[in-house]
């Protein structure tokens, strides 16, 4: 979703500067922000001076390069620019996999714009893909040609949807109530069979693994919170069972074979919210973004106060296993999942990391009580349900304390409000302020690289950072282009990390923004007009490179959306080049790699999303350009002209 609060959120609070009440943000370092920008680049980039506290990262070196200036791409970068449809570096190819109406479920009818029915959209491909996971069959490992595409509906553009509606987020207010049980359908997340016939991905048609989860697929609740009072609602009073899942954000595939999908701005759903601190703190209110309340009761807060509470978890989904229920597993806590991506400990424990995105929010890891079995898979179902839910405090100093968000430990005591476990995992975000955790610029997606164990963690902007706001994990007031930083568990290499310690170091991989205009900092050697805005999700190659999808940077830079690749160590660290770009004011979601990283999955989320866009008169009509058609978000495949791993 591109900045909320721009495009997406209420109109009543265009200048939202977060729900977090606290005063834990207030330390500062001004002059952090000013020093000399190459003396910083020594600084940072080489991790000399933050990351020194018993960790190894790679500094500059002479490891991969394979081009002049010492980076191991060998892609021609494209210049930044904006454009009605997608473009991609020479030699690669772009190709449109699934879109928006498209089949999904055998027997699902063809996509006919002007026809929609509630009936067929459960049955096609849903609204803004967001999240994509490729699962190789038959059991999720090893193949490379032949799997399963797990994609996730985030939201819905209702005025680009239907026609007559006009401008503007107060037009989705307008739908009528079978448009938005159509809106509804459209949410959740879609799974496809794909098959790759040479070079060229398909859908299997008919697949018995082919389907959709939508706001409406019933969704059982595991962990703390399950059957908790604040859970029950009239349809439910057993509080374990919900209707949907909404927002479906980033996500992440688990090692023993299912998805995990994050429930991210669940908020603006409902409406006639009291003016309440648990709703205040997550956001909901007196006016949803949709016209869901006034049609369809349990989105209207004044009948159903409880519902609100059943949303903003981790769900964990088995592709393999089309019968079994969703879960939202609630011991991960509720807050505005970007994500979730878990790495098994060398000590087995399985280890989830989650960012809360929101200016001012925080940054989270779950650490499993029991241990990954890695002999069947089905014994992992569950693992996610009990274990130790922390929120990260970085220091200045480059350390990282993970802060236990125990009932009964601390603040978190029925005198807060927190009864039990289960209060801590319906208001984690309140059970986080008050332990003091760290304030940062919106965290998105929190990936650990597979070749060196260090976490990326993409903190998109803030721009309401204030002066004396900043410190050195968000070193600039009014941070419009965000910044990448390095989450560093103690240990060497992938192997001996320890992802369940209770201190890390941290360091700063990269400022985003022109370097010129907006302080951006990056790798000396970065050719000009190769600079990023906005870092939203992340993907690694086999190689432990990292590939940047970027969101918001027609709004904050006026260029396109794209994807920018970079090495992670040696001398093409931190120095980015820009390999496909978004069309006309869609954002990039995703990415995945094929294991043998021939393949990387791209959704285009939201195309022609904009304050003046309508069904009649959309910015781009990617990628039918067919007149009457509006554009439909799509997942694309991206391979090389005659095959072999990208970016080699
Ligand atoms: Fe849905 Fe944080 O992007
Ligand atoms: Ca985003
Ligand atoms: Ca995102």
């Amino acid at each position: 979703m591109t900045d909320h609060h721009d495009l997406i959120a209420p109109p009543a609070d265009p200048e939202d500067t977060g729900s977090n009440p606290t005063a834990n943000r207030t330390f500062g370092d001004i002059a952090n922000a000013r020093l000399n920008r190459r003396a910083a680049l020594q600084g940072f980039l080489a991790t000399a001076g933050l990351a020194a506290l018993g960790t190894a990262i790679p500094a500059f070196g002479p490891a991969e390069a394979a081009g002049a200036d010492g980076s191991s791409f060998t892609f021609k970068p494209l210049k930044h620019g904006e454009g009605l449809t997608h473009h991609v570096a020479e030699g690669y190819d772009v190709d449109v996999l699934i879109r928006w109406g498209d089949k999904v479920v055998a027997g699902a009818p063809e996509f006919d714009v002007t026809k929609q029915s509630v009936a067929a959209q459960e049955m096609q491909f849903g609204y803004n893909c967001d999240f994509v996971g490729f699962l190789p069959l038959p059991d999720g490992k090893g193949r490379t040609n032949h799997g399963l595409l797990f994609v996730n509906h985030e939201y819905t553009n209702a005025n680009l949807m239907w026609p007559g509606l006009g401008t503007g987020q107060a037009s989705a207010l307008k739908a009528s109530k079978e448009q938005a049980e159509i809106e509804i359908a459209a949410h959740g997340a879609s799974i496809v069979e794909i098959r790759k016939d040479g070079n060229k991905w398909r859908i299997v048609q008919d697949s018995k693994y082919n389907r959709r989860v939508t706001g409406t697929t019933p969704i059982s609740i595991s962990g703390p919170a399950r059957g908790h009072a604040r859970l029950k609602t009239s349809a439910d009073p057993s509080g374990t069972l919900v209707l949907g899942m909404l927002n479906n954000c980033a996500g992440g595939v688990t090692p023993w074979g299912t998805v995990l999908t994050a429930e991210e701005n669940f908020n603006g759903y409902f409406g006639n919210a009291p003016d309440a601190p648990h709703f205040k703190r997550y956001g909901v209110g007196k006016t949803a973004w949709y016209s869901w309340p006034q049609h369809v009761a349990r989105f209207d807060v004044a009948k159903e106060p409880n519902e609100p509470n059943r949303f903003g978890y981790i769900v964990e989904i088995d592709p393999f296993d089309p019968g079994s229920a969703p879960v939202k597993r609630t011991a991960l806590g509720r807050f505005k999942h970007e994500g979730a991506s878990v790495v098994i400990n060398k000590d087995g424990h399985a280890v989830a990391y989650s960012g809360d995105d929101e200016r001012f929010d925080y940054v989270y890891r779950f650490v499993s009580k029991g241990k990954y079995d890695a002999s069947n898979r089905k014994n992992n179902w569950g693992l996610l349900d009990e274990g130790t839910l922390s929120v990260a405090k970085f220091s200045d100093d480059g350390s990282i304390e993970w802060i236990p968000l125990v009932h009964g430990q601390g603040p978190l005591t029925a005198a807060n409000g927190f009864s039990s476990q289960a209060d801590v995992c319906i208001e984690t975000r309140r059970a986080a302020d008050l332990v003091g955790a760290t304030p940062m610029d919106r965290p998105e997606d929190v990936d650990t690289n597979p070749v060196t164990g260090v976490v990326y963690m993409a903190c998109t902007n803030n721009t309401s950072r204030k002066p004396e706001q900043v410190n050195k994990m968000n070193p600039r007031a009014s941070n419009a282009h965000g910044h990448v930083i390095e989450i560093i568990p103690p240990g060497t290499n992938a192997k001996d990390r320890d992802h369940t310690a209770p201190k890390y170091t941290w360091s700063m991989f990269m400022l985003c923004g022109d370097p010129e205009k907006h302080g951006g900092m990056y790798n000396p050697a970065m050719a000009e007009g190769q600079w990023i805005s906005c870092p939203d999700n992340v993907a690694f190659d086999s190689k432990g490179r990292i590939w940047i999808g970027t969101d918001g940077a027609p709004s904050a830079a006026k260029i396109a959306d794209g994807i920018w690749a970079t090495d992670v160590s040696g001398k093409g660290r931190a120095l980015p080049k820009l390999f496909v770009q978004a069309p006309q004011d869609a954002e990039i979601c995703g990415p995945w790699f094929a294991p043998d990283d021939a393949t990387l999955f791209v959704a285009f989320q939201h195309p022609g999303e904009s304050s003046k866009s309508t069904f009649e008169n959309p910015s781009t009509r990617w990628p039918d350009f067919k007149a009457g058609m509006p554009p439909r978000p799509s997942v694309v495949a991206i391979t090389k002209k005659g095959g072999g791993p990208l970016g080699a």
